[in-house]
């Protein structure tokens, strides 16, 4: 694999390709792995829990690459005792996992399902009892049908009900959990599910994708108020985003603009109201011909603001775009050009160009100094804010030799990113941990199982799984907290 992106160069720190051996981390430095409820558990329709807007997504022909579902994927639910013990044997000192709302309250609202509380109680027993940290999130991307029949994310009383729903599990499990995590990457529940309709429930209406935007800002607060209220473990609060890394085409002010129109819609969206308090203004200014965001109540900011032990930050890529120089507004404006809408409401004459490689299997181009330039940025404009890698990694098309699995680019790409974070740790970034997205091959979405993100390997016809040669070297890096050689 060769090196770096042209255009990014050599970094003031170090050399351009992030292979720097031996870098130490703190002590106090978590390295865990993360999951999600539905790409893992299976399960759909056992112990009372409820459908989805991914059940029935993945259930609509043409939706989902090879019309793959979640109705088994990794089994997880029913080998919840195999997956923890493996856990164990990687050396995790966290583990992230999602709780499925529709397991919990099967519609989305009334009382609590035991058996869904159940199962979570199990699996966080479980890794307290291996020495393993709970981080739970209570939402990636699972809403229950029945609300979203009640108008989903673009309704009030969806973000409502996610406060009642957070209070239930805060009620079950707030004396066990280490660190909460209210939302998993807002920006795709908003603009995938609900502008481009690459994502459940599917819908192309840019108007909804921003009505999203402020409900779920909304629930994230709502949910984080619940908890403080109940937890007796006074526990961490967090929410994981994915902030985008923009880069301009050229050094023009109409390129700038694209960056800034991107970031607003994007991060800004997101981090505003929930680290600063408010909205951006350019944000109002960039969608008012969409919407005039009279969905936003004059209490809410305040509802959303709630201080973070941690923020959660996914990382996988950066982002080129320049303005549209064609004629005429331009739609679709990301790599999301196979699908209905654009998830960029309001930026129409934005375009994403495509980056020189490497890429992983997804398409995606790789990148570690994104990532340093992410956190450190994000440290610029949220001062003493720490802040923990919630996911990162990569799918390749693995190769079974022998019953081993030789991933070595993805341990390539594990290494030049978690250089690159260790590198933002010099330069003053409060960074308390990564996870290495994923534990286990899964259910990568509209992608179905065609794209492995897994450290360990799922062999979908049996379900067995094997550790790569990725897991082996993530193991030996959780348990001494230095980069193997
Ligand atoms: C982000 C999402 O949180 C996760 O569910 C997904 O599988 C990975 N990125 C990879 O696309």
């Amino acid at each position: 694999m060769t090196s770096g992106t042209p255009g990014t160069g050599t970094t003031a720190t170090g050399n351009a390709d992030y292979r720097d051996g031996g870098l130490e981390f703190p002590a106090s430095f978590i390295f865990g792995s993360a999951t999600a409820s539905y790409q893992i558990e299976g399960a759909v329709n056992e112990d009372g829990r409820g459908p989805s807007i991914w059940d029935t997504f993945s259930h609509t022909p043409g939706l989902v690459v090879n019309g793959n579902t979640g109705d088994v994927a990794d089994d997880h639910y029913h080998r919840l005792e195999e997956d923890l013990d493996l856990m164990k044997s990687l050396n995790l000192q966290a583990y992230r996992f999602s709780i499925a709302w529709p397991r919990i309250q099967p519609t989305g609202r009334g009382p609590a399902n035991p058996a869904g509380l159940d199962f979570y109680s199990r699996l966080i027993d479980g890794l307290i009892a291996r020495g393993i940290r709970p981080v739970a999130t209570l939402y990636h991307w699972d809403l229950p049908q029945a609300l979203e029949d009640e108008g989903g994310w673009r309704v009030r009383s969806t973000a409502e009900a996610f406060g009642d729903y957070a209070r239930i599990v805060g009620e079950a499990f707030g004396d066990r959990i280490h660190t909460w995590t209210t939302l998993n990457e807002p920006w795709c529940s908003a603009y995938l599910g609900y502008g481009s309709g690459a994502h459940a429930p599917g819908v192309t209406d840019p108007e909804s994708a921003l009505r999203a935007v402020h409900h779920l800002n909304l629930a994230h607060g709502l949910a984080i108020m619940a908890i403080r209220e109940v937890a007796s473990n006074n526990p961490q609060f967090s929410v994981t985003l994915n902030l985008h890394v923009v880069r301009p085409a050229t050094g023009s002010d109409e390129d700038a603009d694209a960056v800034r129109q991107i970031e607003a819609l994007g991060n800004r969206a997101f981090t505003g109201p929930m680290l600063l308090g408010a909205y951006p203004a350019d944000l109002f200014e960039d969608t008012k011909e969409i919407t005039d965001w009279s969905f936003v109540f004059s209490n809410d900011l305040h509802i959303i603001n709630q201080p973070l032990d941690v923020l959660g930050v996914n990382y996988y890529s950066t982002n080129l775009v320049r303005v549209w120089p064609g004629d005429g507004p331009k739609q679709n404006a990301d790599g999301h050009k196979d699908v209905g809408g654009s998830p960029w409401p309001g930026a129409g004459r934005v375009e994403f160009l495509a980056q020189p490689g490497p890429y992983t299997e997804m398409g995606w181009n790789i990148e570690p100094s994104g990532l340093e330039e992410l956190l450190v940025s994000l440290h610029g404009q949220f001062p003493g804010q720490p802040m923990m890698i919630t996911e990162n990694g990569a799918a390749f098309d693995d190769v079974v030799e022998d019953g081993a699995i030789h991933d070595v680019d993805r341990i390539d790409y594990l290494r030049r990113h978690l250089t690159a974070a260790h590198r933002a740790v010099q330069q003053g970034v409060d960074l308390r941990g990564y996870f290495v997205w994923s534990l286990m091959d899964n259910f990568e979405w509209s992608y179905g199982y065609s794209k492995r993100f897994g450290i360990v390997r799922v062999d979908y016809d049996t379900l067995v799984r094997t550790r790569k040669d990725s897991a082996l070297w993530y193991a030996e890096l959780a348990a001494s907290n230095r980069l193997p050689d």
